[in-house]
């Protein structure tokens, strides 16, 4: 099984750059026809859908039996075990904005449970990959998470979500747990946050609502690294509730939120 893990990682990292390179360059002449989608700032741009069409086919290419489940609209039933999550340009808004931090995040599953996975960060070229039971790696260098033990020095990312009634839950959330951290940080793309953990830029990140898409690669390169991952409660991760730490804070973050 290892070794195709680490096959299915390589074709994971080849397309995310190739999907990267496209939306990079497609963001240079300006971010395209935009569109909103669940709310009136959830938005989708013409480099969502290319960069989706551009993994399909890629994948289709090289894995034609998996089914593949992507945010901008696929949903194709294979016959083999896996599946591929894509999410085409996680951190849409910041695309939109020109903010360097927007991802392409690619996992092979089987079932929900990540196998394989890479997150490109087109603006800053970094390549985060990660295949189970072989570890995480940023390029060549292999990833550990932080050794913060500590919550009133962690660094915690979080996110929000696009709908206004969850938003107002979010905010009593991290209203009550800003008094005993370092600080918070909302970088603006779960994908890329996970990855953070991964590297000890962030030592924990949670969020709520999010979806399979957002989750899988990230999840997989955060606890390859070494990361402690569940639900608010302790529990099995899901997308619905994401809390990714380091192992030391990873308790008093469950009894903080
Ligand atoms: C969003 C980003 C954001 C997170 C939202 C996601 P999208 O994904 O990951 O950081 O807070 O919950 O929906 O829409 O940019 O692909
Ligand atoms: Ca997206």
């Amino acid at each position: 099984m290892s070794a195709e893990y680490i096959a299915l990682m390589n074709v994971a990292a080849r397309i995310a750059r190739q999907a990267g390179d496209l939306v990079y360059a497609g963001r240079r002449a300006g971010a395209g026809t935009v569109q909103t989608k669940s709310s009136a700032t959830d938005m989708v741009t013409e480099w969502d859908a290319a960069s989706e069409q551009l993994i399909l086919q890629q994948l289709g290419l090289v894995r034609p039996d998996d089914s593949i489940i992507g945010e901008e609209g696929t949903q194709i039933v294979g016959t083999s075990p896996y599946t591929w999550f894509v999410d085409p340009i996680d951190g849409t808004t910041n695309f939109l904005y020109n903010l360097s931090g927007y991802a392409i995040s690619i996992a092979a599953c089987i079932g929900v449970e990540p196998v394989a996975a890479a997150v490109f960060l087109p603006a800053t070229r970094e390549l985060f990959v990660a295949a189970q039971g072989h570890g995480a790696w940023l390029g060549s260098n292999p990833l550990r998470v932080s050794s913060c033990e500590s919550l009133d020095t962690a660094l915690i990312g979080t996110g929000f979500s696009y709908s206004s009634a969850r938003r107002d839950a979010q905010g009593q959330r991290i209203s009550r747990l800003l008094p005993h951290v370092r600080d918070i940080r909302r970088c603006g793309a779960a994908a890329a946050d996970l990855c953070f953990v991964a590297c000890g830029r962030l030592d924990a990140y949670f969020e709520e609502g999010l979806q399979s898409w957002d989750l899988a690669a990230g999840q997989l390169i955060a606890s390859e690294a070494g990361a402690k991952i569940s639900n608010f409660s302790g529990e099995p991760i899901t997308p619905s509730e994401v809390l990714v730490s380091t192992p030391g804070i990873h308790s008093s973050l469950i009894a903080s939120l």
